[in-house]
């Protein structure tokens, strides 16, 4: 293939993530984890599926980081999800420590890749990456908004009784319990939601929407969801690499847009060969500007959290 595209972490985001960019050809794909043989077993296996699936992507598996270099983009799923007993300081701490480890190995092999970060605590890590790297701020982006409002998305066209296609929903803020659905821009075939669903209908799809990633722990029980993230961070890749100038949401590093600054926060922009290439910024009502700078707040605990912790 023309593009090449290093996934890190061979777990279960990352191995779906890998999936599908093969499946949809759009490049070769890199798969690398720290556990020996088990990016080398799951990129075998997927190419061992690539007759039956007719495609001619490449897929190799690695421990270390030579294959990945000259990367178009590298996605981020390398982490720890959440367990029992754990608090919120141990995972920011641990991920923190593996985002730090796996951007320095995979930028200097690949000086000119987009990164696109999915490791949770999702927008604390995006500083992370910013800040290893050391790459422009247009290069490094976090995937959540394009998730949580497929999520809200699904939700949409199940009360309506309609396809998912006729759908497009706004979620902006961080990837977590402040994030800020915005019914008023989500729509069904162009229609505002709020002219076709009651105030309470809305309320309880957008409540369902912010914990919807609890919904899928609570019930999968021994890890988070994985397909939906894996398609969400394709179609962010796919936009790059297809240099289609595709507006998602996207965690993006903010300087005075929104009213917000030095902070990775879910905003709408335009994804291009060049990564980021337009923060748009739309007219927010009160309500929503007060809870997008909630959200940002929240964001901006976990970041000086993490100054804390890389102190100690
Ligand atoms: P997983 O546990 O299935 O896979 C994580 C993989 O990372 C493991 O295979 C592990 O060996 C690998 N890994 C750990 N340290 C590494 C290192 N230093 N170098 C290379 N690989 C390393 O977890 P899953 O479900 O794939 O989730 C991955 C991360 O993505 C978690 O932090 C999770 O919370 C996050 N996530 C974020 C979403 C979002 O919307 N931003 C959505 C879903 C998951
Ligand atoms: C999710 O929203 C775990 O962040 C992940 O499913």
């Amino acid at each position: 293939m023309e593009k090449k595209v290093t996934v890190i972490g061979a777990g279960n985001v990352g191995a779906t993530t890998a999936q599908r960019l093969a499946e949809k050809e759009l490049c070769d794909v890199v798969l690398i984890d720290i556990a020996d043989g088990l990016a080398q077993g799951k990129a075998l296996d997927l190419a061992e599926a690539a007759p039956i699936e007719k495609h001619d992507a490449g897929l190799v598996g690695a421990t270390s980081y030579e294959t990945s270099a000259g990367s178009d983009i590298v996605i981020i799923t390398a982490g720890i999800p959440r367990k029992p007993g754990m608090s919120r300081d141990d995972l920011l701490k641990t991920n923190m420590n593996i985002m730090k480890t796996v951007t320095a190995e995979a930028a200097a092999r690949s000086p000119e890749a987009v990164l696109i970060i999915v490791s949770n605590p999702l927008d604390a890590m995006c500083h992370v990456a910013m800040e290893t790297s050391g790459f422009p701020k247009n290069r490094v982006m976090g995937m959540a908004g394009v998730l949580d409002s497929a999520r809200f998305r699904t939700f949409i066209a199940a009360e309506l009784n309609v396809s998912v296609e006729n759908t497009h929903a706004f979620v902006l803020g961080g990837h977590g319990d402040t994030m800020v659905p915005l019914p008023r821009l989500s729509t069904v075939a162009g229609i505002p939601i709020t002219q076709l669903l009651t105030e309470d209908r809305i309320a309880a799809l957008v409540e369902r929407t912010r914990t919807g990633g609890a919904e899928i722990v609570g019930l999968l029980k021994t890890g988070s969801a994985f397909y939906a993230p894996a398609s969400a961070a394709v179609e962010m890749a796919e936009a790059i690499l297809k240099d289609k100038k595709k507006i998602l949401p996207c965690a993006v590093y903010l300087e005075g847009e929104y009213g917000i600054r030095d902070l990775f926060v879910g905003v709408p922009v335009k994804l291009g060969r060049n990564g980021i290439e337009e923060i748009i910024e739309i007219k927010l009502t009160d309500a929503e500007s007060a809870a997008l700078r909630k959200s940002a707040d929240a964001v901006k605990t976990l970041v000086v959290d993490m100054k804390k912790l890389a102190s100690v």
